[in-house]
């Protein structure tokens, strides 16, 4: 039978460096979330099946070429879209783990050279999570993981300006106290227990409260 919906679900981000582990993480995550009978969905950003989410996935893929303001804002207009569809399900109970969210948004486009504060914009307003989940390796750990693959930001520099803007954003919002920091570079088990006692952190701060905006 269907759970009856108590409350509201929670929002969730897990956000991090390339091959910190997020995928994975988020495919287990989903798997315990159904094995304990919870009404939960997974949200992967880019969101490449819509329209303006086939845009980007050429971009990616070097098929197409746009300008850097031009991406920015299509990266941002994709969670626009989905994000009625989010309010919605949150608010029918549903928790949603979103695999990147804004962060990555923010970080990717100024480790371009954009504005930090230009970058942050077009998001303000989304849904805000209840939790962001951080999943932090160092430069060292990274190293000794895969290569990487073939889309467009997946090579060394543009790799080591995202960590270091992940890292700057990490500070910028510390107050704000919903940052989560965990280290990836311990077993996939271990990051998983983790990850699942601030999933349920974050539930449980979920019922008390209304889903929030992004400043
Ligand atoms: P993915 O590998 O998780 O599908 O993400 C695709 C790439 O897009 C990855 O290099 C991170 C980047 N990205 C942005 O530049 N801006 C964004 O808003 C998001 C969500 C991802
Ligand atoms: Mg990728």
């Amino acid at each position: 039978a269907t759970p009856v919906p108590t409350s509201r679900g929670a929002l969730i981000a897990i956000e991090g460096l390339d091959r910190a582990g997020k995928s994975t993480q988020c495919d287990l995550l989903m798997e315990r979330l159904q094995r304990e009978g919870k009404k939960a969905r997974l949200q992967k950003f880019p969101d490449r099946t819509t329209t303006i989410g086939k845009m980007i996935d050429s971009y990616l893929k070097s098929t197409s070429q746009l300008d850097d303001h031009a991406i920015h804002l299509l990266f941002s207009a994709n969670r626009w879209e989905l994000a009625a569809k989010i309010l919605a399900d949150v608010n029918e109970g549903w928790t949603i783990i979103m695999d990147r969210y804004v962060y990555s948004g923010v970080v990717f486009s100024a480790a371009k050279g954009l504005g930090y504060e230009y970058c942050r914009t077009p998001d303000t307003g989304l849904p805000r999570p209840d939790a962001v989940i951080f999943l932090d390796l160092s430069a060292a750990d990274a190293a000794k993981r895969g290569g990487f693959g073939e889309e467009r930001y997946e090579v060394p520099k543009m790799q080591r300006r995202v960590r270091e803007m992940f890292q700057f954003m990490m500070e910028d919002v510390r107050d704000e106290g919903d940052w989560k920091v965990l280290d990836a570079g311990k077993s996939v088990e271990e990051v998983q227990g983790e990850i699942w006692g601030l999933v349920e952190k974050a539930e449980e701060f979920a019922k008390g409260t209304g889903l929030r905006s992004i400043a």
